[in-house]
């Protein structure tokens, strides 16, 4: 049976689910940015236009930058810019393949809208309850399973302990 690439977010989150503060985040975890780059790597990357001008409108290298944005002027250079998150997802899953995956990577907007849709969710829980001003939804345990878990302690570049676990959509 011929199958479609596999929709994902991958997402950090404190202990009260704040992902980001002042178009920001609200954290430095070095850490967490290298398994960002290794879970990401090779894959297209869909984004709303905040989270683009939080990466000081530069593509992340080596992956395909797709943009959510109303404003059909945006510059984004080494990017493309949609503005329907179907007419986006499906350009996603087009440059993926049937067996790839595209990540969604940001922010609260688009999670929001995705989750219903997506099939993974790449999670890194911060040791942290900073404050904020974005969150992520709470996932519901009778739709999301835990399938792997990874500690990480605080090293020298991070501000947090902090945990990776990769849930699966249940059914
Ligand atoms: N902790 C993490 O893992 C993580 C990851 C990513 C981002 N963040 C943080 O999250 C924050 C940004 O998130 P955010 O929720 O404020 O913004 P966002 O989701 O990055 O972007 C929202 C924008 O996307 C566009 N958009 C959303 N839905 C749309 C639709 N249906 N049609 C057309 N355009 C649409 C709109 O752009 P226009 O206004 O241009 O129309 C909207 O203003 C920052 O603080 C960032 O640092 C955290």
């Amino acid at each position: 049976m011929k199958t479609q690439a596999k929709l994902s977010i991958i997402v950090a989150a404190g202990l009260n689910n704040v992902i980001g503060k002042d178009g920001d985040m609200p954290w430095r975890l070095s850490a967490d940015m290298v398994h960002f780059k290794r879970i990401t790597a090779g894959k297209p990357v869909l984004m709303g236009r905040k989270t683009w001008q939080s990466l000081f409108v530069q593509p992340l290298p080596g992956r395909e930058n797709l943009v959510l944005s109303r404003d059909v002027n945006l510059p984004a250079k080494g990017a493309e810019v949609f503005n329907d998150m179907d007419a986006m997802i499906a350009k996603g899953k087009a440059l993926a393949g049937v067996d790839g995956e595209v990540m969604v990577i940001g922010g609260g907007v688009l999670y929001e809208a995705v989750l219903p849709l997506c099939d993974r969710v790449y999670f890194t829980r911060v040791n942290a309850s900073p404050d904020g001003d974005t969150y992520f939804p709470e996932l519901d345990p009778k739709k999301w399973r835990l399938v792997q878990q990874q500690p990480y302690p605080s090293g020298d570049k991070d501000d947090h302990a902090f945990v990776t676990q990769v849930f699966e959509k249940v059914g």
